[in-house]
């Protein structure tokens, strides 16, 4: 198992470069088994989930080449509609996009229900109502099968989901007529995910607003995109220079996608100042207390929730978060007691008293941004923190040892069958 371990106490200073955002990624590399032609995708992560999904996509027969340097060429002429195995799919959320992609080009597929982190229920109701809504049939057992014997545009509530929204954009985009998206995700992945697919000439209206209108199309071609700058990675070095009480540059990213960060953070005492594409964050004085509710976009990201949490940990007073769109995402607080952090959970709500030290243990994260939100910790900490599940990290942030390094951390990542202390 792979284990970061940090000596704690240090703050954060310098230059950090933000890489591509994991989930647009996800969606991209999926949007592209929609036409017969060639894509070549830029400013790839070369983070475990997009090194799967290429994997995914080279077993459904499209001829990928995946460059460590961020370039990925994805042909796939040869695709063909085949079951993709489960140990496969069930190792991330993303792999849902399936179905909407095979739907959309074979107007039929067949794939297992996807994994993800476990971080609540995570159903896929929404999704398959959307389908449906375009006329398809749905069989779930251990497959969903999913088939139309044509794709007619309709209507669609998508309740805020990124997973609906892009799914049914996919299905949409080769269906026959208009559809139209009611209450869509608005979050940057799902916009980019709509310019790829307009770059492919697809027909796509609305992203980013409430009200998304496909137009179907009878085919898509191949183009050339750059993904846009991950919001969550942005996200998390912001809140490890406010909780080390560092000074950091964050370039290539996108500041108006980081505005209720930016808002929470200033709230607690760090200072933000921004130009086009960085952001400064430095922290002098104490933090202190905020409360905060996880929102769809523009709203607070529940994927930040956790490392801001963990910085809280030691801000002056008492914070009170509510996650309202994942129920389990408290996990970090409860490894993180065992730090010296006082937090408690009442169903939704973490209750979070500030305290003047924490204490390097042994920790485990179970998901991905609890991974972050351990870091974080590991990085406010008297002495050594050791982080299992180091696997978890590496599905979402590209060399995030080496990327500390360069603020001056001294972390770094470990092989070994460890114990828990
Ligand atoms: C995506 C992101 C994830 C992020 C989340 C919310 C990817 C690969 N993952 O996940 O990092 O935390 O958005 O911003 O992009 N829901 C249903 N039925 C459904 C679908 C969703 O009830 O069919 C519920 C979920 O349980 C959750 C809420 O809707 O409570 C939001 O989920 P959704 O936006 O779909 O998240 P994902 O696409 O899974």
């Amino acid at each position: 198992m792979r284990q970061f371990i940090i000596q704690g106490g240090i703050p954060l200073k310098g230059e950090v470069e933000i890489s591509g955002a994991k989930n647009a990624a996800a969606a991209i590399l999926a949007a592209a088994m929609l036409c017969d032609g060639v894509c070549v995708i830029d400013n790839l992560p070369y983070i475990s989930d997009v090194v799967v999904m290429a994997e995914l996509i080279e077993y459904m027969g499209a001829k990928v080449e995946l460059s460590p340097s961020g370039r990925i060429t994805i042909d796939a002429s040869s695709l063909e509609n085949k079951t993709p195995p489960e140990h496969m799919v069930s190792r991330m959320r993303a792999s849902s996009y399936l179905m909407g992609v095979l739907l959309g080009r074979w107007k039929k597929a067949n794939v297992p229900p996807p994994g993800g982190c476990c971080i609540g229920a995570r159903p896929i109701d929404l999704h398959l109502k959307g389908f449906r809504a375009l006329g398809a049939n749905i069989d779930e057992g251990n497959l969903v099968s999913i088939e139309a014997d044509e794709l007619i545009g309709g209507e669609v509530h998508a309740e805020a989901s990124v997973g609906t929204t892009i799914n049914i954009m996919f299905a949409a985009c080769r269906a026959r007529g208009n559809t139209t998206i009611y209450s869509a995700a608005k979050e940057p992945h799902v916009v980019d995910t709509a310019n790829f697919l307009n770059n492919m000439g697809a027909r796509i209206k609305g992203a980013g607003t409430d009200t998304i209108r496909i137009t179907g199309v009878n085919a898509l071609h191949g183009c050339n995109y750059t993904i846009i700058p991950d919001q969550i990675e942005t996200g998390t070095y912001m809140i490890m220079a406010a909780a080390t009480h560092g000074d950091v540059i964050i370039k290539n990213c996108i500041p108006i996608h980081m505005e209720s960060v930016s808002a929470k953070l200033s709230d607690a005492g760090a200072l933000i100042t921004e130009g086009d594409d960085w952001i400064r964050v430095c922290a002098p004085g104490p933090l202190k207390a905020i409360n905060l509710k996880t929102m769809t976009y523009p709203g607070y990201p529940t994927d930040l929730q956790q490392p801001i949490s963990a910085m809280l940990t030691m801000a002056q007073g008492t914070s009170v978060i509510t996650e309202t769109i994942f129920e389990q995402r408290y996990r970090h607080l409860e490894e993180m007691r065992r730090m010296g952090a006082k937090a408690r959970v009442e169903d939704r709500i973490a209750i979070i008293e500030g305290v003047d030290k924490l204490y390097g243990r042994c920790v485990e994260a179970r998901d991905l941004r609890a991974g972050a939100a351990l870091i974080t910790a590991g990085l406010m900490a008297e002495g050594t923190t050791t982080i299992l599940g180091g696997r978890y990290i590496e599905r979402g942030y590209e060399r995030i040892d080496q990327k500390l390094q360069g603020l001056g951390a001294v972390s770094y990542t470990h092989l070994t069958l460890p114990t828990i202390a």
